[in-house]
């Protein structure tokens, strides 16, 4: 009989840990059934992608726009790329530091394809993307986490990350503003890794997925605050900024020979993403910075909202995040863990929040709550929420 052999990618991929989605396939079971389930567990925006870029988008749509598009991406969207880059920088940016990937995940992919071989090691803070998890399993780096603790607000620990570089490290991956916890790296902190890293030898990516959803204070990119770029990446795209996660649209920022190299794999992966969607996305950075700010003021009246209630239920406590798209909440005093707490709520209140678990160690007593639910509904999840917890709900052995 026939016995289909699959590569080792395709391998490590297959046996990835399925329990990461668990109480959430199990949500959307209930909910197929019929039972009300406010879903608070996905980091989708849920704002339509502005008219304005939807309109652009079919316009060039009309006029053809729909054939193949260099590997590195359309010059004017690497150009809107390099100019937002070096408006807010003292390092400017050319078109030609820039590689079009269609979306973040694919970036990451990309660049870590080319800075890494299999076994070689890099370093990441965690609570983590869980995303990360699929791209360095694939890739069969050895990853090294380190905590940025739960009690200290899950800050970055700029001191923590140097220390576990050592003689193996290949690179560091950090990503701020940090998904799931919302902090955020200073730009001294950044400025202190990328010369350290420097000096080791080290390539420093930053995924910044999340710098245009910032409350308190603005984002200072991994480019801005290094003093040298050469072992520098920066990733963006335009998934939460600008609600266009499906539109498949990300980029990395680097110098020199790694910008070859990654348009190299682009154009052996990709070969170009769609001409009408690089030109509705640098349409969407030039012009659209309004409907920018009105998601994000948005987010952060959700987030005002979420921390408020949350602090009047007694034994559930959180952090306000600076930035980003969720709230984690320590469930600690009232339950086993996230895990259990999750499971639990979903049963008795048909609530779907994510266990911190799959996100790194420093977030197991955690659960995660998404900012990508209307107000109504979060008051709803919110008032469920209390319920469990004031009716007893559990702490388990
Ligand atoms: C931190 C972080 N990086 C990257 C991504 C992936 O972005 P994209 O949807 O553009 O692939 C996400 C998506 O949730 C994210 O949260």
């Amino acid at each position: 009989m026939y016995a289909p052999r699959f590569s080792k990618l395709s391998q490590a991929l297959h046996s990835a840990d399925a329990d990461v989605w668990a109480v959430s396939d199990r949500a959307h079971q209930l909910a197929d059934k019929g039972e009300d389930v406010i879903f608070l567990c996905v980091g989708d925006p849920n704002f339509d992608t502005p008219e304005p870029i939807l309109d652009f988008a079919r316009a060039r749509l009309g006029v053809g726009r729909t054939h193949y598009s260099p590997a590195a991406g359309e010059l004017v969207l690497r150009r809107a790329i390099a100019d937002i880059e070096s408006k807010v920088s003292d390092h400017p940016c050319s078109p030609d530091d820039v590689v079009v990937f269609p979306g973040g995940t694919n970036a990451i992919f990309g660049v870590l394809s080319c800075l890494l071989n299999p076994g070689e090691q890099i370093v990441i803070p965690e609570p983590m993307y869980i995303g990360y998890v699929p791209i360095t399993d694939a890739l069969q780096l050895d990853v090294k986490k380190v905590s940025c603790p739960a009690d200290k607000g899950f800050a970055f620990e700029i001191e923590s990350i140097k220390q576990a570089i050592g003689e193996d490290t290949r690179a560091v991956m950090i990503n701020t503003p940090v998904n799931p916890t919302g902090a955020m790296a200073t730009p001294e902190q950044l400025r202190e890794l990328a010369a350290y890293c420097r000096e080791r030898g080290v390539w420093l990516i930053s995924d910044e997925m999340y710098s245009m959803i910032t409350f308190a204070r603005r984002h200072t990119s991994l480019r801005t605050a290094a003093e040298k770029l050469d072992n520098v990446v920066v990733i963006d795209g335009l998934s939460k900024s600008h609600a266009m996660s499906g539109w498949r649209l990300g980029w990395a920022v680097a110098q020199g020979e790694l910008v070859e190299r990654l348009i190299e794999y682009a154009g052996a992966t990709i070969f170009g993403c769609p001409q009408f969607i690089q030109e509705a996305a640098a349409f969407a950075l030039e012009f659209d910075t309004y409907f920018v700010k009105q998601m994000r003021d948005a987010y952060e009246r959700r987030r005002d909202l979420i921390v408020e209630r949350i602090g009047k239920i007694p034994g559930l406590s959180c952090y306000s995040p600076e930035a980003g798209m969720f709230v984690m909440v320590n469930v600690s005093a009232v339950a086993q863990d996230g895990e259990a707490f999750a499971s639990a709520l979903l049963d008795a209140e048909r609530v779907s929040v994510l266990p911190g678990k799959p996100f790194g160690p420093s977030a197991v007593n955690h659960v995660r709550l998404t900012l990508a639910a209307d107000e109504a509904d979060l008051s709803r999840a919110l008032d469920r929420i209390e319920r469990f917890v004031v009716g007893g709900c559990l702490k388990a052995g």
